[in-house]
């Protein structure tokens, strides 16, 4: 934890330890910069405390980039709450109201919302102890979930990237294999099939590879042969960690753009992706749909057609970013990553 501290280079982070559940709470603020630091909540099993902390500052981390790239007047941050496994539902709630708590001390500085292993339901029951919890339920004033935005912001993603690395943004026929078929790879997948590609999906979940294979007639394959499948895209929308020197060069691939976040193991594998002649759509640039969503209803009272408009915008910031990446000779993540650190520089827009 001490050597995660010390390599960071966020403004803070707060932990705690939930004597009831044995879970290590973390929420890291990176920065506020540009406003109040926003990311989400995750609940998951890890090795170690010490990897709950690491997972948070490094998510943190790439939610600065995210805001700064998309334009919103939030800032980077990111909880984890480090479950020794299955928590008793009345044992988890008391820790989501303890997480509550810890939030609405930071008085605003952060605002979180749903993420792995958290949903709507679980922001409404941080909102009885405080409001600075984004993604509630449509019942409790919420905007509902982000993941179908996040969906058409990576559609948009996709069409610039075809278009960049073929020279037509026309995916009529182009085989796009979407890794992942939950919340954001299903929608995403059935908006490919309608835009004329011929979609090849993967699952670990068979029920629901099943069922978009059923609605959408799409091909299948097996988790074990996604890397070496032939396709014009791989999307990656499952975990993160998927990239890596093992799995890059079995890619049969011409571009790399999915929701996952933090699909590169490290940050070299984007330099490995570019020598491979792969195009990547950087994750914090292609999947800021669903913060998009959420910070736009909810903390800017934006109306949908604002809400489209910026979701159009992550293709055109994208599209600038290859053309950058081409001209300097840099990698796509580099190229992504002066965007942000630019605009870090000037600090938030006067409103
Ligand atoms: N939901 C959002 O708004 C949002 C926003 C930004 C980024 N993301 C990222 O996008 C990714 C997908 O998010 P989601 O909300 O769709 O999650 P989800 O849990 O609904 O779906 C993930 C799917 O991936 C499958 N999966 C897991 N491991 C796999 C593997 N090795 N091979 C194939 N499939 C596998 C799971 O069975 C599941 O169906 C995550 O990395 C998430 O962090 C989501």
């Amino acid at each position: 934890m001490e050597d995660v501290l010390r390599q960071w280079g966020g403004e803070y982070a707060l932990t705690a330890y939930d004597e009831p559940s044995g879970a290590y709470m973390f929420i890291a603020v990176h920065s506020t910069r540009l406003g109040p630091g926003a990311g989400g909540t995750r609940m998951k099993t890890y090795a170690t405390p010490g990897d709950g902390l690491l997972d948070a500052c490094r998510l943190a981390e790439a939610m600065t980039l995210k805001m700064a790239v998309a334009g919103l007047p939030m800032g980077g941050a990111k909880s984890v709450l480090a479950v020794p496994g299955e928590l008793d539902p009345e044992v988890r709630r008391n820790l989501l109201l303890r997480h509550g708590r810890n939030v609405h001390a930071l008085g605003g500085a952060y605002r979180t919302g749903p993420d792995m292993n958290t949903n709507s339901a679980d922001m409404d029951t941080l909102n009885e102890v405080t409001p600075y919890a984004f993604g509630r339920s449509v019942a409790n004033g919420g905007s509902g979930s982000s993941a179908p935005d996040t969906a058409v912001g990576v559609f948009h993603g996709i069409v610039a990237s075809v278009a960049h690395a073929f020279g037509s943004a026309d995916l009529t026929g182009r085989r796009v294999l979407v890794q992942g078929a939950g919340a954001v790879g299903g929608p995403l997948a059935e908006m490919l099939v309608k835009a004329g590609a011929h979609v090849i999906v993967s699952d670990v979940s068979l029920e629901r590879v099943e069922a978009l294979y059923d609605t959408l007639g799409v091909e299948v394959v097996a988790p074990a042969s996604e890397f070496d499948t032939e396709c014009d895209v791989y999307a990656p929308c499952a975990t993160g960690g998927v990239l890596d020197a093992t799995t890059i060069p079995r890619l049969r691939c011409r571009i790399v753009a999915g929701a996952a976040n933090n699909p590169l193991s490290q940050r070299s594998d984007g330099e490995l992706l570019r020598a491979a002649g792969i195009l990547y759509a950087p994750d914090f640039v292609i999947n800021a749909g669903g913060g998009i969503h959420l910070i736009g209803y909810e903390a800017l009272g934006w109306t949908t057609e604002q809400v489209e408009a910026h979701l159009i915008g992550i293709g055109t910031t994208l599209t600038e970013i290859y053309r950058a990446a081409d001209a300097e000779g840099i990698s796509t993540e580099e190229a992504a990553e002066r965007v942000a650190h630019a605009r870090l520089a000037v600090g938030p827009s006067p409103s």
